[in-house]
């Protein structure tokens, strides 16, 4: 990785400013990913969390709080929960959409079964509860518990709306503020609380967090098309499972008689056959929604460099601002 300032990319840039920090926490995950009790829980954990991830939660909680000028060390714990948090619904998220690889190597779900990622996944969420609760802030654990209720609902909300060609995008975006955005407002809003920062700065870091996860999880849905072998996922896993993402979303609204008909079969009635993966995708691309779900994700993007505005200029807040263009940059 390049420490070149101008060459790095905006989150390798981070990661190296907060480099001692993001070591406690990554040493911190190891040490709470333990159980002395049942075998299958480090074996499984080990396998996710040492095939890296980007960190980017983590990240966001330590920057928001650095930020905030906090001086103290709960931040490292709280970055811990959230990438924890995260790691666990990954965990149940595989398992839901029944996906075969993660971080680039075989889903836990693959190598050892639904049942342990089940209870690795819930194992992980506890472990998140008894690190937050160290900080001793009730107003902390209100946040992420929060943020833990809203996840679920968010899952639970795609769960029902997949396979129904009438989803709004206006659902869809609830269902993307609740699986996805959650976490990263969490993420930065308990970096401003545990440094006990001015009200209207906690307000700000919860709306970056926000929008920057709307965005990111757009991005992450167009990659389910377009990824290729970079992201360590299999692309396609959102059109086999019939989801309703934004692109979708959108070449249905302006599809013909005959386009209709092959949404009906392949994502309302489920009969997928070889070629309809790729016929999709041509889809997408006559109608530019792959494109026009870009500039939506990009707007976000400019809300959540907007509300860095309340804070002043430093290198950090730079930094920020960059990670929120990184997370669209990403896409090529
Ligand atoms: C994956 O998140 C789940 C989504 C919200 C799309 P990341 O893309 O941050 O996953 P890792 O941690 O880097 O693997
Ligand atoms: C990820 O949703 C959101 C959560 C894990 C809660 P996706 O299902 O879209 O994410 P990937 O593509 O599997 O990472
Ligand atoms: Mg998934
Ligand atoms: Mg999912």
């Amino acid at each position: 990785m390049s420490l070149d300032h101008t060459s790095a990319k905006p989150h390798e840039r981070i990661a190296t400013f907060l480099a001692p920090e993001l070591a406690a926490v990554n040493t911190l995950i190891r040490a709470r990913m333990a159980s002395e009790h049942a075998p299958r829980i480090p074996e499984v954990t080990a396998h996710l969390i040492e095939a890296g991830g980007k960190r980017i939660r983590p990240m966001l909680t330590l920057a928001a709080a650095r930020l905030c000028g906090y001086g103290g060390d709960h931040h490292i714990r709280l970055a811990a929960t959230v990438e924890f948090i995260h790691t666990a619904t990954l965990l149940h998220d595989d398992v839901v959409d029944e996906s075969g690889q993660r971080r680039g190597r075989p889903t836990a779900n693959l190598l050892w079964d639904n049942k342990s990622s089940v209870l690795v996944g819930d194992y992980l969420f506890a472990r998140s509860f008894q690190l937050m609760v160290e900080t001793g802030s009730l107003r902390v654990l209100d946040i992420l518990a929060n943020a833990s209720a809203t996840i679920a609902e968010g899952e639970v909300l795609q769960l029902t709306a997949a396979q129904d060609l009438g989803t709004s995008e206006e659902t869809y975006l609830k269902i993307v503020r609740g699986k996805t955005a959650a976490l990263f407002a969490a993420a930065t809003e308990v970096g401003g609380v545990i440094a006990a920062t001015h009200e209207d700065e906690i307000a700000a870091l919860r709306t970056y967090g926000d929008a920057l996860g709307i965005a990111f999880q757009m991005v992450d849905d167009l990659l389910d098309w377009t990824g290729g072998e970079a992201i360590g996922k299999n692309i396609g896993d959102d059109f086999r499972e019939r989801k309703l993402t934004l692109p979708v979303i959108r070449a249905v609204t302006h599809a013909d008689t005959g386009e209709w008909a092959f949404w009906v079969r392949t994502i309302g009635k489920g009969k997928q056959d070889e070629g309809d993966l790729e016929r999709a995708l041509g889809l997408l691309q006559t109608h530019g929604t792959l494109e026009s779900t870009r500039q939506t994700a990009l707007d976000w993007v400019v809300t959540a460099k907007n509300a860095l505005d309340v804070f002043p200029d430093s290198d950090l807040r730079e930094m920020l601002s960059d990670l929120a263009d990184y997370v669209v940059a990403r896409i090529v």
